[in-house]
């Protein structure tokens, strides 16, 4: 124990607090030990702290104190580049210690299951390798200035639908190979002050009292020393949690928590050894971080960081498309720019992550300060109420079009398509803006398209279009850092961190997604992103780690050492990268492992190390890359450990999952005398992953266990059921069609309102809503009592609590 003189002075009672929230946003201090109250805020790809005022007249908001918005997960990751992700983490950790911020809530490292999840633009990749070495680098960056990080949300978080009370059932080889993963590297890498454990259950179990996660893996296996924090909410049983491993509630239980500990302390349902331990590990976070704060006089340079989230922008987006290389634009092209988004830019995505950004660069800007000649036009509008008509629209763009040399398209995903607090219901762009697509590559054979959004869309009309470059969700600097890369300023090198489908059909958990009521289960298994495609060969629209250049690269020379090789050393693979064009750029090269025959099912390849490294042109530089026998391992569940299985592994280097370069076989010895699990009886479809249609049988042989029982119907609502549940009842209805007037159906408001166990609305509504308002309510809900006014306005009034926004939802119905 780190803090065992403070926690000898403390009584059972402060103890106990300190596992509380102290408000919404701090942890509690102890005046006579000199322990502060210390801030926690999003976080991950700005600072989301609330300013100290609420102003009444502001609108119904989210925002915080103006920050920089950095380009959102989704983007960074592409830029495959370790280094630039730790920078990113110190310029974050420089604006904590200004804005007094102990500690960030982030980075979300969930993997991409589906391109549907909601939050997909938060999290980086379809591969826990990619992700992980990414994650552990922020954070590193960011604890460098002595302020913390929240890895977030441990473990299984991969949907937003019901996101706070389903019941992901996956099998423990997945689990640990795909979604625990990420987290391992980034914990054992990147060791994170805390960890946020994710809202909904994992095999019936709550991520906050999950033993098996928060303990067992998590704490003893991975050595994990910092706090596990909830998801804001996520408590469920507060003393069950605690003899989990979950440390601090978060936000505050106003005392509710504490007294439970208190209780089970005293009547020996707990032993006060394990809240000494829960204490110790909080009072470790606030104290590094206090010391970190302390005499702070912190001012960041806000240009100097506006220009870095600029560069981070830059290198990290992706050039999807360059037929004829009509990028990059030349100055004397007269340039169509067509569509909203070059002027009203899609730059971050919606939910706890929104930043309130220093400045915002749009496209239109940087045309008109570069002095090339362009014209602007709208090409589609995004409000709804807007006179001119989507045909009017195109004609105009049309014309544009045909009077310039080239025609840029600003196309993407907006707001109201993806979010926290709800998934995405399909892959494809507004129909307008694929129609304006469709009308202006007609009028201009010279057409590109910038692409803006958090995550994979369909792209029918890919074909249709020279070039298309993919700018994410790159941040307050994306317009600069757009026209940047479009003039050849700043040459492209990011290379897609998930995999763009052809179709939603193709994806590998689409039948199972996102479950039903009660449960969503993983039966694709360890077949996610581009695992799947290649092992199923499913035509895809653009690979996982595909990127164009406006150079191009040669690979030569790969040697791998040993040939002959064991588990205890390490295989180093070493190649060769020129750049044989005539720009300066830079390539990601990636090293692909595969167990040539085994006896348990496998992927095609599997990422296992990667580097991103700049050449001017002509010049080559050798890559080396260290591959630990991990990269040879599947999980044994029968042993319960990482096993090597004696034979030949190919070893590929390449530029994408979908163009190896070079290859080489190596003999790699077994790690273990024990014999190898063989599922080709019980799980048959799961080899050469023939697994869109698992039955249940065959899914219970690989869970080792039943299917958890599906409840038909909801008969008596209890605390954990939400608003939404509750929606066949009469008052149910009633309340739901409250909501949708002061909360619009397709915002993070509605769903977060519709979707929060009732419990937890007591403990999120920051006293709006009494426990025994709640219980009040539940009776309604049940339809054994009537709904009052009285009690309508308290649900909606607790609304803007839930998610901490500013309060201009409250209203009188
Ligand atoms: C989100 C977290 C976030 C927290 C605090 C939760 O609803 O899931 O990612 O850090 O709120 O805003």
């Amino acid at each position: 124990m780190k803090h065992q003189d403070i926690i000898k002075s403390l009584t059972l009672e402060e103890k106990a607090a300190m596992c509380d929230g102290f408000d919404y946003w701090h942890t509690k201090g102890i005046e006579r030990n000199n322990i502060p109250q210390i801030m926690w805020t999003d976080g991950p790809h700005g600072i989301r702290k609330r300013p100290e005022k609420k102003d009444k007249n502001q609108a119904a908001s989210l925002l915080g104190v103006p920050s920089i918005c950095f380009p959102t997960a989704a983007t960074t990751a592409c830029s495959w580049d370790p280094e630039l992700l730790e920078e990113m983490g110190e310029y974050l950790g420089e604006e904590c210690l200004q804005e007094d911020v102990g500690v960030l809530l982030g980075p979300g490292i969930n993997m991409k299951r589906s391109p549907l999840g909601g939050r997909n633009f938060e999290y980086f990749s379809e591969d826990p390798y990619l992700a992980g070495k990414l994650a552990a680098a922020l954070i590193r960056g960011v604890q460098s200035k002595g302020v913390g990080t929240s890895l977030k949300h441990f473990a299984v978080n991969n949907q937003e639908t019901r996101r706070m009370t389903i019941d992901a059932v996956v099998d423990e080889r997945t689990m640990r190979e795909i979604y625990l993963s990420a987290f391992e590297t980034a914990v054992k890498e990147g060791k994170p002050k805390t960890v946020m454990c994710m809202y909904n259950r994992l095999n019936g179990v709550y991520g906050a009292e999950n033993k098996w996660l928060l303990t067992d893996v998590l704490k003893k296996e991975w050595g994990f020393e910092g706090a596990v924090v909830t998801d804001w909410g996520a408590e469920n049983n507060r003393v069950e949690g605690l003899k989990a491993g979950e440390d601090l509630e978060m936000p505050t239980s106003n005392g509710v928590g504490t007294k439970k500990i208190v209780d089970a302390v005293k009547r020996g349902v707990i032993s006060e050894d394990i809240l000494d331990d829960s204490v110790d590990r909080i009072l470790d976070v606030i104290i590094t971080s206090a010391n970190a704060l302390k005499g702070n006089h912190h001012n960041y340079d806000k240009i100097k960081h506006h220009l870095k989230a600029r560069e981070i922008a830059e290198k990290s987006f992706v050039l999807m498309k360059n037929n004829d290389n009509i990028l990059p634009l030349k100055r004397e092209q007269s340039i169509a720019v067509i569509g909203r988004f070059a002027k009203n830019p899609r730059y971050q995505g919606a939910g706890s992550s929104i930043i309130n950004p220093i400045k915002i660069d749009n496209a239109v800007d940087s045309f008109q300060q570069r002095g090339v000649p362009f014209t602007y036009c709208d090409g589609y509008t995004m409000n709804p109420k807007s006179r001119k008509g989507i045909v009017e629209h195109i004609d105009e763009a049309v014309y544009a079009a045909s009077q310039a040399d080239v025609a840029v398209i600003f196309a993407g995903l907006p707001d109201s398509y993806e979010s926290e607090g709800f998934d995405r219901r399909n892959l494809r762009l507004p129909p307008e803006q694929v129609a304006l697509i469709e009308a202006v590559s007609s009028a201009n054979k010279n057409t590109a398209v910038v692409l803006s959004g958090g995550g994979a869309v369909e792209t029918p009309w890919a074909k249709n279009v020279k070039a298309i470059l993919n700018t994410f969700l790159g941040g307050e600097a994306i317009g600069s850092a757009t026209v940047n890369v479009l003039y050849g300023d700043v040459n492209p090198s990011g290379k897609l961190a998930e995999t763009y489908p052809v179709s939603l059909y193709d994806t590998p958990c689409h039948n199972y997604w996102p479950g039903s009521t009660f449960t969503t289960q993983y039966r694709e298994s360890i077949y996610i992103g581009y695992r799947y495609y290649d092992t199923a060969k499913k035509n895809v629209a653009f690979p996982f780690g595909f990127g164009l250049s406006y150079t191009d690269f040669e690979y030569s020379d790969l040697n791998v050492t040993p040939v002959k090789a064991k588990p205890d050393k390490n295989v180093t693979v070493r190649f060769k990268i020129t750049n044989t064009g005539s720009v300066a750029g830079a390539e990601v090269a990636q090293v692909y492992v595969k167990d040539k025959k085994s006896t348990v099912f496998r992927p095609e390849k599997e990422l296992k190390g990667f580097k991103k490294v700049y050449l001017e042109p002509g010049e080559t530089k050798e890559v080396e890359i260290e591959l630990d026998s991990r990269a040879f391992a599947f999980y044994d569940v029968n042993i319960h450990s990482w096993h090597v299985e004696s034979g030949d592994f190919e070893i590929m280097a390449g530029a994408s999952s979908r163009d190896i370069k070079l290859e080489k076989t190596i003999y790699m010895a077994s790690s273990t005398d024990a014999p190898c699990p063989d599922y080709s009886e019980t799980c048959p479809d799961y080899y050469g992953a023939n697994i869109t249609n698992i039955p249940d049988e065959e899914f219970e042989n690989l869970l080792g266990r039943k299917l958890p029982k599906e409840r038909r119907k909801l008969h008596t609502l209890s605390m954990s059921n939400t608003l939404e549940d509750a929606l066949e009842g009469v008052n149910g209805k009633k309340i739901g069609s409250i909501i949708e007037k002061f909360a619009d159906k397709n915002s993070f408001a509605y769903a977060i309102a519709m979707q929060t166990p009732i419990k937890n609305f007591v403990s999120m509504s920051m006293g709006a809503l009494s426990e025994r308002a709640a219980s009040y309510l539940l009776r309604v809900l049940n339809d054994e009592k009537p709904l009052t006014t009285g009690l309508a306005n308290v649900i909606v009034n607790a609304i803007p609590n839930l998610i901490n926004a500013i309060p201009k939802l409250t209203k009188s119905i």
